[in-house]
């Protein structure tokens, strides 16, 4: 049987579970500080997160500034990966957002991730950039866009 998935707005007791996500799925993994930042700094920052049987096994990070969103961070638990949690992620965060209207969503990430591409392509982004020696260990990263024409479809 298909677990059941939950997504919700993050709470800060989450913190320590989505840091051991973050250790263990990323090779440079932002700091306790970083991701606290990210989870606090409202209005600008958002963070869903996904859970199965009450335990985080995911997460998005975003940004909204005017129309515009950029996604910081998504991860999916390791054991917890190819089974749609990054779908419900991906196909609902947005509709935590403040406000309905066309937006753009922008994302980078590792020319070398390429479950991650293939990931974001499914869910319609397109390269648009590529930024050199963007990562800590000096790799490069692709910029993708997405147009978003509906969101904020639920009230945080
Ligand atoms: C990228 C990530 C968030 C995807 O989450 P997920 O829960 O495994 O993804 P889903 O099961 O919802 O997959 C949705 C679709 O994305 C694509 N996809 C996901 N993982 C893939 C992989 N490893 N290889 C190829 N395609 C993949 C597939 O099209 C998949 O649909 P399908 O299973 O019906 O074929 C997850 O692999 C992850 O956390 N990776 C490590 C952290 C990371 O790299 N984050 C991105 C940083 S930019």
């Amino acid at each position: 049987m298909k677990p059941r998935i939950v997504i919700r707005t993050v709470k800060i007791t989450d913190l320590p579970q989505i840091m051991d996500i973050e250790r263990r799925v990323f090779p440079h993994p932002w700091t306790e500080a970083h991701l606290m930042f990210e989870i606090t700094n409202k209005p600008v920052s958002g963070t869903t997160v996904a859970l199965i049987d009450n335990e985080i096994v995911g997460y998005l990070m975003y940004h909204l500034i005017y129309d515009v969103v950029h996604i910081n961070n998504i991860a999916v638990d390791s054991t917890r990966q190819r089974k749609g949690v990054g779908r419900l992620l991906m196909e609902s965060f947005y509709r935590y957002l403040p406000e309905r209207q066309p937006c753009n969503i922008f994302l980078e990430v590792d020319q070398t991730n390429q479950a991650a591409i293939r990931f974001y392509k499914k869910f319609g982004f397109e390269e648009i950039d590529r930024r050199k020696n963007y990562y800590p260990a000096g790799g490069d990263a692709l910029v993708m866009k997405k147009k978003l024409e509906n969101y904020g479809l639920v009230q945080a």
